[in-house]
Order: C-alpha cells, then sequence, then structure tokens
C-alpha cells in the first residue's frame, strides 16, 4: 500500500533534478503520474524509469509559461487517468542577475516559468479539482523570497508562490482543495549555476517525502503553509503580518510620518534579508 495509492498526480518541470525526484516518490507511493518538462526527452526518460520499476506514468512535453500548453497538461491527467488529484509546481529558471543588469529578456523568462507557468497549471488543475471535490497543489518556492543578493526577480517569483498559496488555500478551502508550498535544497543542475552554494547538498530525493506527504491524505488538515529546508530540519515559514508597531495622525502629512517614523516605526525596522525569527 503506498499513501498514493488511486491517485493521478502532475509533476512539471519533472525531467530532471527535483522535479525527477517528485515524480519518481509519487509513483513509487502509487500515484499515476504525469512527468511535464519543456525537456521533451527528459520527460520521457523519467516517464518510463517509472514504468520500468512497474509504476504508471507518461509524458507531456511543453511548457508551463503556455496557457495552452498547461490547460493540455491538465486534460491529458483527466483523459487518461480520470482525475487530478495533485499538482506539484515545480518547473523552475533561476537567474543570478542583479537589478541593473536585467534585461526585459532576463525578466521575462523568470517570471513568465516560476510564476506564470504555476498559475497556469494552477488555474486549470484547480478547476478540475473543484469539479471533483478534492485536490491538493503543492508549489515549489524557495529561500530566495526572503531576500537573497541577485536573486531579486527569481526571490520575487518565489514569494510570489507563497502569496499565491496563502490566497488560493482560503479560496478553496471550502472546495476541499489544499495548497501548500516548500522550499527545498538540493545538488542539482540549478544549484551547480549559483557561486554559493553551501556544500554537502542533500540529494534530490532525500526532499520528496514532505512532497509526497503534502500530496497524500495524511496531511488533510494541511493548508496554506510553506515549509522551508534547512540543512536536515524541516521548518515552517512565519507568513508575512501586520506587527503591533504602529502609529497614528488624522492626516498623514509628512511632518507627521516623520513624528510616526521617529521614533515608532525606525525602532520596529524589520531585519533585511535571510533571518530566523526568534520568538
Ligand atoms: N535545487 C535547489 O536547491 C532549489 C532550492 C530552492 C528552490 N528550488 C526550486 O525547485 C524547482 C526545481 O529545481 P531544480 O533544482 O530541480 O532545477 P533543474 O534546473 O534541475 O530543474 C528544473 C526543470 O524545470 C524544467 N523547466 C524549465 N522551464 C520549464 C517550462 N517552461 N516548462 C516546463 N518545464 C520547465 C527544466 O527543463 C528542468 O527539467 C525549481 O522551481 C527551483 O526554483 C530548487
Amino acid at each position: 500500500m503506498g499513501v498514493l495509492d488511486g491517485k493521478a498526480v502532475i509533476v512539471t518541470g519533472a525531467g530532471r533534478g527535483l522535479g525527477r525526484a517528485f515524480a519518481l516518490d509519487a509513483a513509487q507511493q502509487g500515484a499515476s503520474v504525469v512527468v511535464n518538462d519543456i525537456d521533451a526527452d527528459g520527460a520521457e526518460k523519467v516517464a518510463a524509469e517509472i514504468a520500468e520499476s512497474g509504476g504508471q506514468a507518461l509524458a507531456s512535453a511543453g511548457s508551463v509559461a503556455d496557457w495552452d500548453c498547461a490547460g493540455e497538461l491538465v486534460a491529458r491527467c483527466l483523459k487518461e487517468y480520470g482525475a487530478v488529484d495533485g499538482l506539484v509546481n515545480n518547473a523552475g529558471v533561476l537567474s543570478l542577475t542583479p537589478p541593473w543588469a536585467e534585461t526585459e529578456d532576463s525578466l521575462r523568462r523568470v517570471v513568465e516559468v516560476n510564476l506564470l507557468g504555476a498559475l497556469f497549471v494552477g488555474t486549470h488543475a484547480v478547476r478540475a479539482m473543484i469539479d471533483q471535490g478534492s485536490g491538493s497543489i503543492v508549489n515549489i518556492t524557495s529561500s530566495a523570497q526572503l531576500g537573497l543578493a541577485t536573486m531579486g526577480a527569481y526571490g520575487a517569483t518565489k514569494g510570489a508562490l507563497a502569496s499565491l498559496t496563502y490566497s488560493w488555500s482560503i479560496d478553496l478551502r471550502g472546495y476541499f482543495v489544499r495548497v501548500n508550498a516548500y522550499a527545498p535544497v538540493a545538488a542539482t543542475a540549478m544549484t551547480d549555476m549559483s557561486p554559493v552554494v553551501p556544500p554537502d547538498l542533500p540529494e534530490p530525493a532525500d526532499n520528496a517525502g514532505i512532497v509526497t506527504y503534502l500530496l497524500s491524505d495524511l496531511s488533510d488538515e494541511i493548508s496554506g503553509q510553506v515549509i522551508q529546508r534547512r540543512g536536515n530540519r524541516l521548518v515552517v515559514l512565519a507568513h508575512p503580518c501586520l506587527t503591533e508597531h504602529g502609529a497614528d495622525a488624522d492626516t498623514w502629512t509628512v511632518d507627521a510620518v516623520v513624528d510616526g517614523f521617529d521614533p515608532v516605526l525606525r525602532e520596529h525596522r524589520e531585519a533585511v534579508g535571510y533571518a530566523i525569527k526568534r520568538s
């Protein structure tokens, strides 16, 4: 018995790296898996790997950043497997670029794949899940959303995926569709690009258990959460929230803002960049 027995799951960007690991683990746990990637060969290889080890999978090549392609991906899962029980929005591209060196093309590429891709496949999947009255979406985000140098555009797309997770979990809870996010750490082609990779990164497969858990009914109370891997720990990421530190004025003139900033708002500035909240 696998924890995903009888479920149909789509994993985007699953032709290699983390997506491949998520797809293999989901299949090993009993899911029928649609293996998407823009790299058709990669998707075919992973689907074949799953079939060779006795699992059920099909390859679906195409870009998540294309609305029609995203629709066809979801339609294919419905047609072949009769449902869309799970979606892992994993397809992503990294750009390590300081803000002044970005171009229209570099910005569009990151936003279109990482954010629009998840929105496009997610929107089509959500419609199927609402009809079914169940489903689980896992958005693959990143610690870059917390603020890391040269990762402004990439981190912004990943922060947007966290915001999407919060909002969609609210929109969809009445339909029994759950939405969570996971920020992995693994040695992949993407981390090979980074000049500041910590040593001894975990294998992609060591990130798959949490994604399978979030896809499965074992996590049926869990929605709207962002879980991050830090070393060998899984950590709950705090949601952005209002603090109790504020200032009041009848009219917010510049003088009133100056009075408000000194001392209250200035004194309670937040740490900038990757930080751990201490209670
Ligand atoms: N590796 C890490 O430590 C790490 C850390 C944080 C977040 N992530 C996220 O995990 C996800 C997987 O990253 P990875 O490390 O396995 O990288 P990777 O580069 O090995 O894999 C990304 C996959 O996405 C595919 N892809 C790219 N554009 C696509 C598109 N338009 N449509 C469909 N597929 C597309 C690629 O062909 C590739 O197979 C990404 O979203 C990444 O941002 C990775």
